[in-house]
């Protein structure tokens, strides 16, 4: 799975400003082992260059890259086929090193492909699936005598996988041929130039106009002839839609904050509040949400929802199962996306399948919801990235409106599901009838009042989790417990710890705790809990016990004024009170911020953990 920006037009030279770097630097957060770049040179020769590492370490060594060029490419890579390394870095160069190509994604029949090509003569500088694509262009541009873009498109029709990529070829200046299958990919257009890249934010501050290129369709991309779009299957004209951009470039820098997780971390009443405006009208005592709204017979009709997601967007789901199945009283089941999809799921057309994602993109949501809407389901998307794919495949849907999440672990998009979740959970049972109207003003209430409520929190424990986080640098080993609403943000704390400061973080159901990993519990166990007084309060205080029992390090997360719990800690971090099924979201910032300080005195690349991607288009 790989990134690429590349542009035609505007001339750059080759430096740390450029703007193929740069826009490498704003999509790094989705894959980082290797960079590369391309560009035109003088007398229509290529100049290459590439490394294992970060874009900071292509950027030394492009350094002699100087001049001017019109046609260049860049790529920051994740690697799929082949480890990271210079030799398996993008750009790659077909045999006779004319054409160039940059990839995202994978060709799963590359392997019957190269050795067709090995037969013919070629040979593999690489491991990459990627390089097997360029050198079959170039075997067609030399067997069947056509030109450079319907080779492209010939070689597209004898891949299968995932792909969004961009091509030039030497004796082509000034062109560039894309296509996409299963990965994303928009075209900017600026006044004289236009750009490529896997998301819109590495061309934001030089156009608002951008095609989202749809699966199946390529384009040639030149000054001369302006876009041409066509499908790849048959060659047919495709007309594209321009949109408008909304995002800004403030909305993809750091803002003053050392890491963009932070700035995330901080941004959350705001977050909420986006996700919230013009939905929840409390004064009309109303929930409003336009994607459900033709919807809503359906809804109540459903004899089940399927939520499928993964990673966080997972653990949001399960909360969304409590919500649901609590105010809406129709039954939910969460799967992981990845397992979903290939146990051969009974679904029905009577089923609601909800996917949740932060990009819109995961490969393993989209090809799960693909499998429930061929089977018939209804498919209703939570993502946070408008335009994304999962976001078009759904027959309805709902965005989270939490601004782009740089950071690779995710913060605000999270509390954004969980606010969706609510909304929709409130809405269903308010409209089925199941949830009372006095119950629905008082929780509607209540949910209006989080982002207030997180501005307290993070004002009241910033500062001491960011202190008491010092404690921890030596930890190998984290337990994090709760009960009812706050076991899946027990699960979601563990995995914000481990994903960021390698620690090794298990979250469990308080209660199961003493089936097993209780045995792990010593002097030496940091064990976060989250106690709120609303949700088996006395349960809790057991579990506590049991641990303190065994000596265990206690870092509990408690309503303010809090006693029992409180007096058996060893760390108290206090929360304000709400009600249990929107506590997940207000005791999620400490444990966000918990494993930011953790990680931040580790010494690790906080934004970008190793091994990590932020959007995971490959299965
Ligand atoms: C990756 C990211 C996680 C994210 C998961 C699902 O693993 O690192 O932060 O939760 O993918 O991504 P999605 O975009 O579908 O929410």
């Amino acid at each position: 799975y790989e990134i690429m920006p590349s542009l035609v037009g505007s001339e750059m030279c080759i430096r740390d400003s450029d703007i193929v770097v740069n826009g490498l630097k704003r999509l790094e957060y989705r894959g980082y082992d290797s960079a590369g770049v391309i560009v035109e040179g003088g007398d229509n020769n290529f100049e290459l260059k590439k490394t294992k590492g970060k874009v900071a370490d292509l950027v030394s060594i492009s350094k002699d890259l100087e001049g001017t060029a019109h046609v260049g490419m860049g790529h920051t890579r994740w690697a799929t086929h082949g480890v990271p390394s210079d030799r398996n870095s993008h750009p790659h160069l077909s045999n006779n090193g004319k054409i160039a190509i940059i990839h995202n994604g994978i060709i799963e029949n590359y392997d019957t492909i190269k050795t067709m090509l090995i037969e013919k003569g070629f040979t593999f500088a690489s491991d990459t699936d990627t390089e097997v694509l360029v050198n079959l262009i170039q075997y067609v541009m030399d067997t069947q005598n056509v030109d450079f873009p319907t080779a492209v498109r010939y070689a597209l029709n004898e891949v299968y996988g995932a792909y969004a990529i961009t091509v030039m070829h030497k004796d082509h200046p000034g062109l560039l041929v894309v296509g996409r299958l299963g990965s994303p990919l928009a075209i900017g257009i600026g006044e004289d130039e236009y750009f490529v890249a896997s998301d819109a934010s590495p061309f934001v501050e030089f156009t608002k106009e951008a095609i989202y290129l749809e699966d199946g369709h390529m384009a040639t991309i030149s000054l001369e002839k302006g876009i041409e779009i066509r499908a790849i299957v048959d060659n047919s004209v495709v007309i594209p839609e321009v949109q408008e951009l909304k995002l800004s470039l403030e909305q993809i820098e750091k803002g003053g904050y050392e890491h963009f997780m932070l700035k995330e971390i901080f941004e959350q009443p705001k977050s909420i509040h986006d996700t919230m405006r013009g939905r929840l009208l409390v004064d009309e005592g109303i929930i409003k949400m336009a994607g459900i709204w033709d919807y809503l017979d359906k809804f109540t009709k459903a004899e089940r929802i399927i939520i499928v997601a993964c990673g966080t967007s997972w653990h949001a789901g399960l909360i969304g199962e409590y919500l649901i199945e609590e105010f809406a009283r129709i039954p939910v089941e969460v799967e992981y996306a990845s397992e979903f999809r290939y146990r051969n799921p009974i679904i029905t057309n009577k089923d609601i399948v909800i996917a949740i994602s932060q990009s819109g993109e995961t490969a393993d949501t989209m090809a799960a919801i693909k499998l429930a809407k061929e089977r018939g389901a209804f498919i209703f998307g939570i993502c946070n990235v408008v335009d994304s794919s999962i976001s078009r495949f759904s027959d309805a849907g709902a965005y989270t409106h939490a601004g782009p999440e740089i950071g690779v672990a995710s913060t605000k998009a999270f509390t954004a599901q969980l606010t969706i979740l609510s909304l929709l959970a409130l809405k269903l049972g308010k409209h089925n009838g199941n949830l009372s109207n006095v119950d629905f003003m008082r929780l509607i209430t209540e949910l209006d009042a989080i982002p207030k409520k997180i501005e307290d929190v993070l004002a009241s424990t910033h500062d001491y989790v960011k202190n008491m986080a010092k404690d921890f640098v030596s930890a190998s080993n984290f337990l994090y417990l709760g009960r009812g609403y706050n076991f899946p943000a027990a699960l979601e704390g563990a995995l914000k710890l481990k994903e960021i400061s390698y620690i090794h973080a298990e979250g469990y159901p308080a209660a199961e705790m003493k089936h097993g990993p209780i045995a792990l519990i010593d002097e030496n166990m940091p064990i976060v809990i989250i106690a709120p007084r609303k949700g088996h309060y006395d349960k809790i205080v057991s579990n506590v016990q049991e641990i303190k029992a065994r000596k265990g390090k206690v870092i509990s997360i408690v309503n303010k004024g809090d006693e029992q719990v409180s007096a058996m800690s060893d760390y108290v971090i206090e929360i304000p009170e709400t009600s249990e099924c929107f506590s997940p979201i207000v005791a999620s910032i400490p444990l966000q911020i918990l494993a930011y300080y953790i990680a931040v005195y580790r010494g690790v690349n906080v934004d970008q953990p190793r091994n990590l991607a932020k959007s995971v288009t490959v299965e």
